[in-house]
């Protein structure tokens, strides 16, 4: 399809998704706020209508708690077309939530260089929107800097598979393992919506639901959680957003003259990235990997989460040497012959890969962003322009599916990507991959 026209459709797409001050991720499948998803889609909605792209932040601000936290789901709406919704995840019993019914756990925070993409894209001239927002932005972090790294190491844990982004991801197995969840009578909508075979399975959705339960026990507590939560995980790519969105509010701050958030982001930055790289870089993998701070182990898997870092600038050369040796250009992610999409999301070569079901091999195109500009800030132009072509193809080919087979041959032959259809990131980024290079 031209590329005029699929911009077009990138547009509508944005338009019937936008619920009168933010946009859903996809009709039916995901009738809500999502924290992440906001972000990507603000980025898109600022090339196209900067007042949107604005609103769309601050709505997102009207989740967060007294204490910083922004939430993975707001529930502005009411939708049955969801599992599990507010009563399930019941924020209220938490002291610091807002009125507005959320969920209890957040997701990668990619708030601070969302804000920033905001303003590059306005050229600039977006700086009373920045002065707006900026002091909500910071607070997240210092949430995630003061109650999410108990052992003061510059890392940040996560506490539910949900607030990785990347929800069934392989890697979550090795949990799920030891874990005796009870098993709960689910109401799951998603299979209505989408092949179940997409999905992850419903044993899967237990140890989900029963993690939210054990948080309702302890009132979303962060001290509760981090004392007793089974699922305790240092995760490439949400510290590596946070490290980004650190850089994207150490800039924004320096225009606004806020000299004490600018020093005390600086802090956490060079900590952060020190310890990721002693602590996650796995010289045998070539790649970032995961740390179980629960059981005090490394998980060695490889995902595209791992390649995340590149974006925050925390790799030095050598490493980032090593990662595109090992993955990219007839590397483990493109495969020996090159006939792999780049980037499926999790290691081809794995016995667990899946190139169909959701977190477990598919592309996502917001990695696939995410990377792109990861090869591009690391001076990996080949790379990079292989990454933007892979994905321009797909969106041209499928249209903006929610995810998408990662093996050539199979691609050629199918009509349709997997997931939902008319999924908003999908639509928005590729706004951004045609606009700004
Ligand atoms: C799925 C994805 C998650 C995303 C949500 C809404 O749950 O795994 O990353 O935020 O859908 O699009």
């Amino acid at each position: 399809m031209k590329e005029n026209q699929l911009l077009l459709n990138a547009e509508s797409v944005l338009q019937n998704n936008w619920k009168n001050g933010f946009t859903i991720p996809c009709e039916g499948l995901y009738p809500f706020q999502w924290n992440w998803d906001s972000g990507f889609i603000a980025i898109g909605l600022a090339h196209i209508d900067l007042e949107r792209a604005k609103q769309e932040i601050k709505s997102l601000l009207l989740g967060q708690w007294k204490n910083g936290f922004i939430p993975h789901i707001l529930f502005h709406n009411k939708s049955d077309s969801y599992f599990p919704g507010p009563e399930v995840h019941a924020s209220h019993l938490n002291a610091h939530a807002p009125k507005l019914p959320t969920s209890g756990i957040t997701q990668p925070p990619v708030l601070g260089f969302a804000i920033e993409a905001i303003y590059d894209i306005s050229n600039e001239t977006e700086k009373t929107f920045v002065e707006e927002v900026y002091d909500q932005a910071f607070l997240l972090q210092q949430y995630f800097y003061t109650q999410r790294d108990p052992y003061d190491e510059g890392l940040v844990y996560i506490c539910h598979n949900w607030e990785s982004g990347t929800d069934n991801t392989p890697v979550w197995d090795l949990i799920w393992k030891d874990l005796d969840s009870p098993n709960y009578e689910l109401n799951r909508r998603d299979t209505q919506h989408v092949d179940a075979v997409n999905r992850p399975s419903n044993r899967e959705y237990q140890h989900y639901i029963h993690l939210i339960e054990l948080f309702k026990e302890w009132r979303y507590d962060d001290t509760l959680i981090a004392k007793n939560c089974p699922f305790l995980i240092q995760d490439p790519l949400f510290n590596a957003m946070l490290i980004k969105s650190n850089e994207s509010l150490v800039r924004l701050g320096k225009l606004l003259g806020k000299d004490k958030e600018v020093a005390q982001l600086s802090v956490w930055h060079q900590k952060a990235i020190t310890t990721f790289n002693s602590k996650l870089f796995n010289e045998d993998k070539g790649a970032y990997v995961y740390y179980d701070l629960r059981n005090r182990r490394t998980i060695d898997y490889v995902s595209s989460s791992s390649f995340a870092p590149l974006f925050a600038g925390i790799a030095t050369k050598a490493i980032a040497d090593s990662i595109i040796k090992t993955h990219f250009d007839r590397g483990i992610f493109s495969g020996k012959e090159n006939e792999l999409l780049l980037c499926a999301s999790f290691d081809p070569t794995s016995q667990d890969f899946d190139p169909k079901r959701y977190w477990r091999g598919p592309v996502w195109i917001n990695l696939n962003w995410i990377i792109y500009h990861g090869l591009k800030r690391y001076g990996f132009k080949r790379e990079a322009e292989q990454l933007k072509s892979d994905t321009l193809y797909l969106l041209e080919k499928f249209g903006f599916y929610e995810y998408f087979d990662p093996r050539k041959e199979v691609v050629e032959g199918l009509e349709i990507g997997y997931g939902g259809n008319n999924f908003s990131w999908s639509a928005a980024l590729y706004i951004d991959f045609i606009k700004r290079t």
